[in-house]
């Protein structure tokens, strides 16, 4: 008998109503119906609810359209527990192993089905207090991070720096330990020096994310563009990143984001190349195994995913480029551009866009094409799964408790 037919005979069994049972799932009432009708599938999250409320009668294995294992379950793929995850803060890709990145990624799936729902809740971090401090703006990770804690229910408080005690003198350290002394059970920082975030971990007692700092890295940046390519080349009927070409283009000088995603993408096994003009082209890149173009148009040949960088003229003393309509001239990525790149080329960009400058509308809008949305769509579920790994410990997580941090 199919699930929905089970689920239907248990509910008349145990005389409980439709509206009753959707919300104990914490799930949409007429989403509910048309699942009790065989017309819809339930997410993982979902499923493993209603195994939880018919205490264990309608086992979530019992939906054959649930997405294939492989994606979902870690059995047997990770190292067990903990050891799957043995990082007490996030601070930067390079310090994750493969296995490690292709966790969060995995964990982050069950989160990316949950947001697509109508009911976005889930317990996971009831009780728990996340500071978001940001010393330099953010619309899209602060935003995400922020969403992110509180669809797993959490209380979560912004920082503002520009209206904190930081504007009267106050050290970094001194608001880190401030922060820490209320007891918060994880801290996302962002900060413009490279190695802030790092030093505020040092000095706290709970889990510290990196948000980005300075020139360093963004790494849940890269994991979330990770995450938004995987679907996209799943999409494509494309497993996996090995011999993936991406090239990345901008002011890779003064981004924490290329940083990031060099590590990210070749430790998924892409290659990676790098176009800047001569002044923003870190010296010495090529040690990081990458291929370094200053020609944009030979970059893109045989290129399968372009990522676009802005110029990030706040962290640019003097002048770098002569003017940003010859920037858009030689390194802008327009239409005629991306028909250099091998056939349904993805294009991706972090965010924020100067469009008209490093890339035009027509090509971030370019349907099939840009998955410059989805990127955003993905940082929430990211940032999810990182909140949740991170605090396993704290909240005694069976198998979370053993063990030294790596
Ligand atoms: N990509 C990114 O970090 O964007 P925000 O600066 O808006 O957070």
């Amino acid at each position: 008998m199919a699930a929905h037919n089970k689920l239907s005979d248990w509910l008349r069994t145990e005389n409980i109503s439709q509206a009753e049972m959707a919300r104990r799932c914490e799930y949409d009432r007429s989403n509910f119906h048309r699942l009790l009708s065989g017309k819809l599938s339930p997410s993982l999250v979902l499923a493993a609810r209603i195994e939880r409320e018919t205490n264990g009668a309608i086992p979530a294995v019992a939906w054959a359209d649930l997405p294939s294992p492989t994606d979902t379950s870690h059995a047997g793929r990770y190292p067990a527990g903990g050891s799957a995850f043995p990082h007490r803060h996030l601070l930067a890709i390079g310090q994750l192993e493969t296995h490690e990145i292709l966790y969060l990624l995995d964990e982050a799936e069950q989160w990316v089905a949950l947001n697509r729902q109508s009911q976005k809740h889930a317990d996971r971090l009831a009780g728990l207090t996340i500071i978001n401090a940001f010393f330099e703006n953010s619309t899209r990770t602060l935003l995400s991070f922020e969403i992110a804690g509180k669809r797993l229910g959490a209380d979560v408080v912004n920082m503002n720096a520009a209206q904190s005690s930081v504007k009267k003198g106050e050290t970094l350290i001194d608001t880190a330990v401030t922060l820490n002394s209320m007891r918060a059970d994880a801290i996302v920082i962002r900060h413009g020096s490279s190695g802030a975030v790092a030093l505020i971990a040092d000095k706290v007692d709970c889990p510290v994310l990196n948000a980005g700092d300075g020139q360093h890295e963004h790494p849940t940046q890269a994991l979330l563009d990770a995450l938004a390519l995987r679907h996209k080349l799943r999409e494509q009927g494309r497993e996996g990143f090995n011999g993936l070409v991406v090239t990345i283009c901008g002011d890779v000088l003064h981004s924490r984001v290329a940083r990031s995603n060099v590590l990210c993408l070749q430790a998924l096994g892409a290659r990676v190349r790098v176009c800047a003009p001569p002044a923003l082209m870190p010296a010495g890149i090529e040690a990081m195994g990458v291929e370094t173009f200053l020609g944009f148009d030979a970059a893109l040949d045989g290129t399968d995913v372009v990522m676009m960088l802005r110029l990030q003229s706040e962290r640019m003393e003097g002048q770098f480029i002569p003017s940003p309509r010859e920037y858009r001239h030689l390194y802008g990525l327009t239409m005629e551009r991306l028909r250099r790149c091998a056939p349904d080329a993805i294009v991706m960009h972090p965010g924020p866009m100067n469009r008209g400058v490093e890339i035009d509308s027509d090509v971030a809008e370019l349907a099939g094409q840009s998955i410059i949305t989805d990127q955003v769509e993905m940082g929430v579920a990211i940032r999810m799964a990182c909140l949740d790994v991170l605090t396993r410990r704290e909240r005694g997580v069976p198998g979370w408790s053993e063990g030294s941090w790596a």
